[in-house]
């Protein structure tokens, strides 16, 4: 595990982006699996402008986002669908037809979702998967329970997922109670993992995933298993990591402010 802990959301963008780009460069048809939320905003932004500048090229990148609102459209201001068009697929040379984010209104959901993972797999697993992180330690809308799901399924979103995502709707009530969301397997069969946290409201969620017990009632704590996993941290989100010396002792740590 390699762990970045940089000043601030700005300096976490710059380096996710860099590390993208790296990515984009030695492998012209990457397959990326991207993610949503206030974390990549930043990230996005940042790989739309190195893109202006023709400074990397997304003709041939295949791009799987980790999930999406069961029951939300595509047009629908909140669906990850609009998300991705807005901060991202707008604004680079990547050919719609190679994005793909799982349909918020499925006629077939188990179709779908055995679709979803199939293509993936026909693509040879997913190149580099960026991930955000839950303040209830979720990656994608795998939410803590009894059991890591593998394939890519339907869930039920927390009472702490509902509140953290409330702020982007008119209210609590109108959040979607579901979801449709990639499952642990394609997310640890991706060749390479980037973890992206910011702010101190993230910091436990963090410090429980990479230093704590492996459990799926943590579900990110799984990526400790995975051999190629790069972490991007800001100051405030790496506080109470940073004091977790037998993980810092296993981890390489790169601090930049
Ligand atoms: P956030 O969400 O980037 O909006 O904090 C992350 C997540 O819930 O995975």
């Amino acid at each position: 595990m390699e762990i970045y802990v940089v000043k601030d959301y700005k300096e976490m963008s710059k380096k996710a982006a860099k590390i993208i780009a790296e990515e984009m460069k030695r492998k012209k048809d990457l397959v990326l699996g991207l993610a949503t939320g206030s974390t990549p905003e930043g990230t996005y932004a940042k790989l739309a402008k190195m893109c202006e500048k023709g400074k990397i090229d997304f003709s041939n990148v295949v791009t799987f986002n980790l999930d999406e609102y069961l029951g939300l459209e595509d047009e629908h201001e909140q669906s990850y669908h609009h998300f991705m068009d807005k901060h991202l697929f707008s604004k680079v040379n990547i050919k719609p037809k190679n994005t793909n984010v799982p349909a918020g209104c499925p006629k077939n959901i188990e179709k779908t979702c055995e679709k979803y993972d199939k293509k993936i797999e026909s693509l040879g697993g997913i190149d580099l998967q960026l991930l955000g992180i839950g303040n209830n330690g979720h990656i994608g809308f795998n939410e803590p329970g009894d059991v890591f799901i593998p394939e890519t399924h339907v869930a039920k979103l927390t009472e702490a997922t509902l509140d953290a995502n409330a702020r982007l709707f008119k209210s609590k009530d109108e959040v979607p109670k579901e979801s449709i969301t990639m499952g642990m397997k394609s997310i640890m069969n991706a060749k390479k993992i980037l973890l992206l946290a910011s702010g101190s409201g993230k910091a436990n969620a963090i410090c429980m995933s990479l230093s704590g017990p492996i459990t799926p009632w943590v579900p990110a704590s799984i990526l400790q298993l995975h051999n190629d996993l790069i972490v991007v941290i800001d100051e405030e989100a790496a506080q109470q990591i940073l004091e977790q010396k037998k993980t810092m002792q296993r981890a390489r740590v790169y601090k930049s402010y």
